[in-house]
Protein backbone atom coordinates (compact mmCIF):
# COMPACT_ATOMS: atom_id res chain seq x y z
CA UNK A 1 0.00 0.00 0.00
CA UNK A 2 2.32 2.47 1.55
CA UNK A 3 5.36 3.62 -1.08
CA UNK A 4 7.41 5.60 0.95
CA UNK A 5 9.95 7.11 -1.35
CA UNK A 6 13.50 5.80 -0.84
CA UNK A 7 15.31 4.12 2.25
CA UNK A 8 17.53 7.04 3.08
CA UNK A 9 17.72 8.01 6.51
CA UNK A 10 14.19 6.83 6.73
CA UNK A 11 12.89 4.25 9.08
CA UNK A 12 10.94 1.49 7.65
CA UNK A 13 6.90 1.61 8.55
CA UNK A 14 7.11 -1.93 8.25
CA UNK A 15 9.62 -4.59 9.21
CA UNK A 16 8.42 -8.15 8.63
CA UNK A 17 11.12 -11.02 9.80
CA UNK A 18 11.41 -14.76 9.05
CA UNK A 19 12.98 -15.90 12.17
CA UNK A 20 15.10 -18.85 11.03
CA UNK A 21 17.72 -20.88 12.45
CA UNK A 22 16.98 -22.12 16.12
CA UNK A 23 17.42 -25.79 15.22
CA UNK A 24 20.76 -25.21 14.44
CA UNK A 25 21.25 -22.57 17.53
CA UNK A 26 20.57 -25.33 20.05
CA UNK A 27 22.56 -27.69 17.70
CA UNK A 28 25.43 -25.74 17.90
CA UNK A 29 24.98 -26.16 21.69
CA UNK A 30 24.46 -29.45 21.92
CA UNK A 31 21.02 -28.82 23.11
CA UNK A 32 17.63 -30.20 21.90
CA UNK A 33 15.91 -28.64 19.10
CA UNK A 34 13.24 -26.82 21.48
CA UNK A 35 16.00 -25.42 23.48
CA UNK A 36 16.32 -23.41 20.36
CA UNK A 37 13.15 -21.93 20.23
CA UNK A 38 12.96 -20.95 23.82
CA UNK A 39 16.04 -18.68 22.75
CA UNK A 40 14.00 -17.87 19.76
CA UNK A 41 11.48 -16.56 22.03
CA UNK A 42 13.15 -14.51 24.25
CA UNK A 43 14.75 -13.14 20.87
CA UNK A 44 10.74 -11.91 19.78
CA UNK A 45 10.76 -10.28 23.07
CA UNK A 46 13.83 -8.21 22.89
CA UNK A 47 13.20 -7.58 19.28
CA UNK A 48 9.63 -6.07 19.83
CA UNK A 49 10.84 -4.16 22.46
CA UNK A 50 13.20 -2.57 20.55
CA UNK A 51 10.86 -1.85 17.40
CA UNK A 52 8.42 -0.39 19.84
CA UNK A 53 11.53 1.94 21.36
CA UNK A 54 12.35 3.14 17.73
CA UNK A 55 9.18 3.71 16.58
CA UNK A 56 8.42 0.99 14.03
CA UNK A 57 4.61 1.05 13.73
CA UNK A 58 4.06 -2.11 12.46
CA UNK A 59 5.93 -5.70 13.00
CA UNK A 60 5.53 -8.56 11.20
CA UNK A 61 7.24 -12.22 12.77
CA UNK A 62 6.91 -15.23 10.98
CA UNK A 63 6.66 -17.78 14.05
CA UNK A 64 4.83 -20.60 12.36
CA UNK A 65 4.02 -21.55 8.75
CA UNK A 66 1.56 -23.54 7.15
CA UNK A 67 4.54 -26.41 6.00
CA UNK A 68 5.85 -26.33 9.55
CA UNK A 69 2.96 -28.77 10.53
CA UNK A 70 5.67 -31.19 8.68
CA UNK A 71 7.69 -31.40 11.55
CA UNK A 72 7.87 -33.90 14.29
CA UNK A 73 4.74 -33.32 16.66
CA UNK A 74 7.13 -33.25 19.61
CA UNK A 75 8.65 -30.01 18.18
CA UNK A 76 5.02 -28.94 17.12
CA UNK A 77 3.97 -29.08 21.11
CA UNK A 78 6.82 -27.30 22.35
CA UNK A 79 6.13 -24.18 19.87
CA UNK A 80 2.34 -23.91 20.81
CA UNK A 81 3.42 -24.27 24.65
CA UNK A 82 6.08 -21.36 24.13
CA UNK A 83 3.50 -19.53 22.22
CA UNK A 84 0.92 -19.69 25.08
CA UNK A 85 4.21 -18.64 27.45
CA UNK A 86 4.85 -16.04 25.47
CA UNK A 87 0.99 -14.97 25.18
CA UNK A 88 0.49 -14.92 29.10
CA UNK A 89 4.03 -13.05 29.80
CA UNK A 90 3.59 -10.82 26.86
CA UNK A 91 0.51 -9.35 26.67
CA UNK A 92 -0.06 -7.19 29.70
CA UNK A 93 3.14 -5.43 29.24
CA UNK A 94 2.27 -4.80 25.42
CA UNK A 95 -1.20 -3.45 26.93
CA UNK A 96 0.92 -0.84 28.72
CA UNK A 97 3.08 -0.39 25.89
CA UNK A 98 0.65 0.34 23.35
CA UNK A 99 1.02 -2.33 21.38
CA UNK A 100 -1.78 -3.95 19.22
CA UNK A 101 -2.03 -7.99 18.61
CA UNK A 102 -2.53 -8.94 15.18
CA UNK A 103 -2.70 -12.48 13.93
CA UNK A 104 -1.40 -13.46 10.18
CA UNK A 105 -2.66 -16.61 8.69
CA UNK A 106 -5.62 -19.62 9.32
CA UNK A 107 -6.06 -19.14 13.29
CA UNK A 108 -9.12 -21.78 13.01
CA UNK A 109 -6.25 -24.33 12.08
CA UNK A 110 -4.36 -23.58 15.17
CA UNK A 111 -4.80 -25.72 18.61
CA UNK A 112 -8.07 -24.95 20.82
CA UNK A 113 -6.48 -23.31 23.60
CA UNK A 114 -4.18 -21.57 21.16
CA UNK A 115 -6.96 -19.90 19.70
CA UNK A 116 -8.71 -18.97 22.87
CA UNK A 117 -5.28 -16.94 24.34
CA UNK A 118 -5.18 -15.33 20.88
CA UNK A 119 -8.39 -14.70 20.97
CA UNK A 120 -8.28 -12.81 24.14
CA UNK A 121 -4.99 -11.26 23.65
CA UNK A 122 -6.24 -9.85 20.13
CA UNK A 123 -9.05 -8.08 22.01
CA UNK A 124 -7.26 -7.28 25.07
CA UNK A 125 -4.90 -5.15 22.67
CA UNK A 126 -7.32 -3.78 20.13
CA UNK A 127 -7.63 -0.28 20.85
CA UNK A 128 -3.55 0.20 21.24
CA UNK A 129 -2.57 1.91 18.66
CA UNK A 130 1.35 2.47 19.14
CA UNK A 131 2.53 -0.52 17.09
CA UNK A 132 1.08 -3.56 15.51
CA UNK A 133 2.63 -6.61 16.20
CA UNK A 134 1.97 -8.79 13.81
CA UNK A 135 2.80 -12.57 14.51
CA UNK A 136 2.31 -15.69 11.27
CA UNK A 137 0.99 -18.86 12.72
CA UNK A 138 0.02 -21.11 10.40
CA UNK A 139 0.56 -19.07 7.50
CA UNK A 140 1.03 -19.27 3.90
CA UNK A 141 1.34 -16.47 1.16
CA UNK A 142 -0.53 -18.67 -1.18
CA UNK A 143 -3.60 -19.75 1.19
CA UNK A 144 -3.94 -16.51 2.02
CA UNK A 145 -4.19 -15.21 -1.68
CA UNK A 146 -6.62 -17.87 -2.32
CA UNK A 147 -8.83 -17.12 0.99
CA UNK A 148 -9.04 -13.62 -0.62
CA UNK A 149 -10.12 -14.43 -3.95
CA UNK A 150 -12.44 -17.35 -2.57
CA UNK A 151 -13.77 -13.51 -0.30
CA UNK A 152 -14.15 -11.58 -3.68
CA UNK A 153 -16.15 -14.45 -5.22
CA UNK A 154 -18.30 -14.91 -1.94
CA UNK A 155 -19.08 -11.15 -2.06
CA UNK A 156 -20.30 -11.53 -5.72
CA UNK A 157 -17.60 -8.85 -7.52
CA UNK A 158 -18.02 -7.76 -10.59
CA UNK A 159 -14.40 -8.84 -12.60
CA UNK A 160 -13.63 -5.16 -13.30
CA UNK A 161 -14.10 -4.31 -9.24
CA UNK A 162 -11.26 -6.64 -8.74
CA UNK A 163 -8.75 -4.70 -8.28
CA UNK A 164 -4.65 -4.47 -6.20
CA UNK A 165 -6.88 -2.71 -3.12
CA UNK A 166 -9.88 -4.79 -2.93
CA UNK A 167 -8.03 -7.92 -3.33
CA UNK A 168 -5.13 -6.32 -0.65
CA UNK A 169 -7.85 -5.31 1.50
CA UNK A 170 -8.88 -9.15 1.79
CA UNK A 171 -5.32 -10.35 2.77
CA UNK A 172 -5.05 -10.89 6.87
CA UNK A 173 -2.56 -7.70 6.39
CA UNK A 174 -5.83 -5.75 5.54
CA UNK A 175 -5.44 -1.67 6.25
CA UNK A 176 -1.86 -2.50 7.24
CA UNK A 177 1.17 -1.23 5.25
CA UNK A 178 2.72 -3.81 2.52
CA UNK A 179 6.99 -4.33 4.63
CA UNK A 180 9.15 -1.67 3.46
CA UNK A 181 11.95 -4.20 5.34
CA UNK A 182 12.23 -8.14 5.01
CA UNK A 183 14.73 -9.72 7.21
CA UNK A 184 15.46 -13.65 7.01
CA UNK A 185 17.87 -14.95 9.60
CA UNK A 186 19.71 -18.15 9.31
CA UNK A 187 21.61 -17.75 5.79
CA UNK A 188 18.99 -19.14 4.00
CA UNK A 189 18.15 -16.80 0.87
CA UNK A 190 13.96 -17.75 0.46
CA UNK A 191 10.92 -16.76 1.51
CA UNK A 192 8.80 -20.24 2.37
CA UNK A 193 5.79 -18.95 1.46
CA UNK A 194 5.94 -15.58 3.23
CA UNK A 195 4.00 -12.62 2.69
CA UNK A 196 3.95 -13.05 -1.18
CA UNK A 197 1.67 -10.46 -2.12
CA UNK A 198 2.81 -7.62 0.02
CA UNK A 199 6.74 -8.18 -0.23
CA UNK A 200 6.54 -7.00 -4.18
CA UNK A 201 8.33 -3.92 -3.28
CA UNK A 202 10.18 -4.86 -0.30
CA UNK A 203 13.71 -4.51 0.48
CA UNK A 204 15.72 -7.69 1.66
CA UNK A 205 18.13 -8.26 3.92
CA UNK A 206 19.43 -11.36 4.66
CA UNK A 207 21.83 -12.18 7.49
CA UNK A 208 23.40 -15.55 8.61
CA UNK A 209 22.83 -14.57 12.24
CA UNK A 210 20.58 -17.16 13.96
CA UNK A 211 17.78 -15.93 15.52
CA UNK A 212 18.24 -16.38 18.75
CA UNK A 213 21.67 -14.52 18.29
CA UNK A 214 19.16 -11.60 16.95
CA UNK A 215 19.35 -8.98 18.90
CA UNK A 216 19.31 -4.89 18.92
CA UNK A 217 22.75 -4.53 17.13
CA UNK A 218 21.59 -7.08 14.41
CA UNK A 219 17.97 -5.14 14.10
CA UNK A 220 20.31 -1.50 13.70
CA UNK A 221 22.61 -3.31 11.05
CA UNK A 222 19.52 -3.94 9.19
CA UNK A 223 18.05 -0.34 9.72
CA UNK A 224 21.60 0.68 8.48
CA UNK A 225 21.44 -1.76 5.21
CA UNK A 226 17.82 -0.58 4.89
CA UNK A 227 18.67 3.45 5.06
CA UNK A 228 20.98 2.84 2.17
CA UNK A 229 18.65 1.44 0.00
CA UNK A 230 17.58 3.67 -3.03
CA UNK A 231 13.91 2.65 -3.38
CA UNK A 232 12.70 3.49 -7.27
CA UNK A 233 9.38 1.60 -7.39
CA UNK A 234 10.52 1.48 -11.34
CA UNK A 235 11.54 4.98 -11.37
CA UNK A 236 15.09 5.83 -12.92
CA UNK A 237 18.00 6.18 -9.83
CA UNK A 238 17.82 9.90 -10.35
CA UNK A 239 13.84 10.36 -10.66
CA UNK A 240 13.67 8.19 -7.22
CA UNK A 241 16.60 10.21 -5.55
CA UNK A 242 14.91 13.32 -6.41
CA UNK A 243 11.74 13.30 -4.99
C1 LIG B 1 12.83 -21.16 12.97
O1 LIG B 1 13.90 -21.96 13.32
C2 LIG B 1 11.64 -21.39 13.87
C3 LIG B 1 10.50 -22.00 13.20
C4 LIG B 1 10.41 -22.35 11.97
C5 LIG B 1 9.35 -22.26 14.04
P1 LIG B 1 14.07 -23.43 12.75
O2 LIG B 1 13.44 -24.38 13.70
O3 LIG B 1 13.59 -23.51 11.36
O4 LIG B 1 15.65 -23.57 12.79
P2 LIG B 1 16.56 -24.36 11.76
O5 LIG B 1 16.29 -23.82 10.40
O6 LIG B 1 16.21 -25.82 11.89
O7 LIG B 1 17.94 -24.05 12.22
C1 LIG C 1 10.19 -20.46 7.82
O1 LIG C 1 11.23 -21.17 8.39
C2 LIG C 1 9.02 -20.41 8.75
C3 LIG C 1 9.23 -19.67 9.99
C4 LIG C 1 10.27 -18.94 10.27
C5 LIG C 1 8.16 -19.79 10.93
P1 LIG C 1 11.49 -22.69 8.01
O2 LIG C 1 12.77 -23.06 8.67
O3 LIG C 1 10.30 -23.53 8.32
O4 LIG C 1 11.67 -22.58 6.43
P2 LIG C 1 12.15 -23.66 5.36
O5 LIG C 1 11.17 -24.78 5.41
O6 LIG C 1 13.52 -24.09 5.77
O7 LIG C 1 12.13 -22.94 4.08
MG1 LIG D 1 14.51 -23.26 9.56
Amino acid sequence: MTQAQGGAGRLPAHIAIIMDGNGRWAQARGLPRTAGHRAGADAVRAVVRECRRLGIPHLTLYAFSSENWNRPKTEISALFGLLLEFLGAEVPHMEEQGIRLRVLGDLDGLPLAQRGALRHAMARTAACADMTLNLALNYGGRAEIVRAARALAAEGLSPESITEEALAARLDTAGQPDPDLLIRTSGELRLSNFLLYQCAYSELHFTPVLWPDFGPAELAAALEDYAGRSRRFGKTREQADGC
